[in-house]
């Protein structure tokens, strides 16, 4: 079998085939010095919470201060108490510690990766304040399951939705399923920033000003602070790329879901999981997980082949050694560690061809076959 590589990014692709109109944009935006909270971010803002069916939606710095934002501006500080996965991305849990609060972990979901909604009841303390569902590798999130566990008015159901922009549930977007929702466009997301990027998407008012105060230090008017925030605005120049790729994303969602079934249907019957989806689920594959107990030794094969296969995320958050303070110990959430070591990420894009998706699963099937 002759070596291809098959790439996990394709910037260029992105842009389209004439992305002149784009580049005289930002050529003109760079010389004008139009770069902060600008007509481009406004018209961002409302094409992103358009396209999601939310009131409002805000442009920050990345999906990390999009978490810290929103946790903040649902009133979470010093000594409450955020319930997030322990198969996440470490950025859930780091804008909870950069809240001051303490989080507190529930185990997946054994088939779906999800957080397991089961185990709710038992996290939650009168100092819980914050659910974070992450709506992980583009799968939405059990929110019918989730919203039914937290009942209390006083705790916020905030879904990290970095990897899900565009993902349903029973034809509903994800990010508008709870009090708020947080968005990445790191370059390697669905929808990619040429930088970082993030937002924070809510139905609610009074959230939204919050989010909008803490971006901007905590000003209410020039030079009047009322509250300490961050400096977290959408970058001008970011909120035009990104302005310039949104109506394509519904087309890119599509055709890496057609991806995933192109690798499903080649790579059945051969010892591996896949990232189980309800019917009322619509995945968006930001990545495309096989699950084996021979993960290492398959990651080796296929990248020798050429194949830019990686491992998200090798290592729990329980196991990090920036919690090591919280006391959790190898053992305390087992699905979370077996997906640590059992999951691989296949290169998945919405311009895959289908000679690489050959490729990629001839290479799978050829580790199994001992060849
Ligand atoms: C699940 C999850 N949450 C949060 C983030 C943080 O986003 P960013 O890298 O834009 O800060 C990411 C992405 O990197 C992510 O995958």
């Amino acid at each position: 079998m002759a070596t291809m590589h098959v790439a996990r990014y394709n910037y260029r692709d992105q842009f389209g085939e004439d992305p002149t109109p784009l580049m005289r944009q930002v050529s003109e935006m760079l010389l004008a010095g139009r770069y902060i909270l600008t007509g481009e971010v406004d018209g961002f803002e409302s094409d992103f919470a358009a396209f999601l069916g939310v009131k409002h939606a805000r442009g920050l710095n990345s999906g990390t201060d999009a978490l810290t934002i929103a946790l903040r501006a649902c009133g979470v500080t010093q000594g409450a108490e955020v319930i997030t996965q322990a198969n996440t991305f470490h950025a859930t849990v780091a804008a909870i510690r950069l809240c001051g609060a303490r989080p507190v972990l529930v185990d997946a979901e054994e088939r779906s990766f999800s957080l397991d909604a089961r185990q709710l009841a038992g996290a939650i303390t009168p100092r819980t304040r914050a659910v974070i569902p992450v709506h992980l590798y583009g799968q939405p999130a059990p929110m019918g399951a989730i919203l039914a566990q937290v009942r209390d008015g006083r705790i916020a159901v905030i879904e990290d939705a970095a990897q899900a922009v565009g993902a349903r549930i029973d034809g509903r977007p994800v990010g508008s399923l709870g009090a708020a929702a947080c968005f990445s466009f790191h370059p390697s997301k669905n929808l990619a920033a040429a930088g970082d990027g993030g937002a924070v998407a809510t139905n609610d008012g009074d959230l939204d000003r919050q989010v909008r105060l803490l971006r901007e230090l905590g000003q209410d008017g020039q030079n009047h602070h009322v509250v300490v925030g961050l400096n977290s605005k959408l970058d001008a120049i970011q909120a035009a790329v990104l302005r310039y790729k949104l109506p394509r994303l519904p087309e890119w969602n599509a055709r890496r879901r057609e991806v995933a079934a192109a690798y499903r249907e080649r790579l059945a019957n051969l010892p591996l999981r896949f990232q189980h989806v309800e019917p009322a689920e619509e995945h968006v594959y930001h990545l495309f997980q096989v699950r084996t107990d021979r993960r290492d030794d398959l990651l080796r094969h296929v990248r020798a082949a050429g194949v830019d296969a990686v491992v998200r995320y090798p290592t729990p958050i329980h196991l990090q050694p920036a919690f090591a303070d919280l006391g959790w110990r190898k053992g305390d959430f087992p699905v979370a560690e077996r997906l640590a070591e059992e999951l691989l990420c296949l290169p998945i894009r919405p311009d895959l061809t289908r000679d690489e998706i050959d490729y990629v699963a001839d290479c799978v099937r050829s580790f199994f076959r001992g060849r």
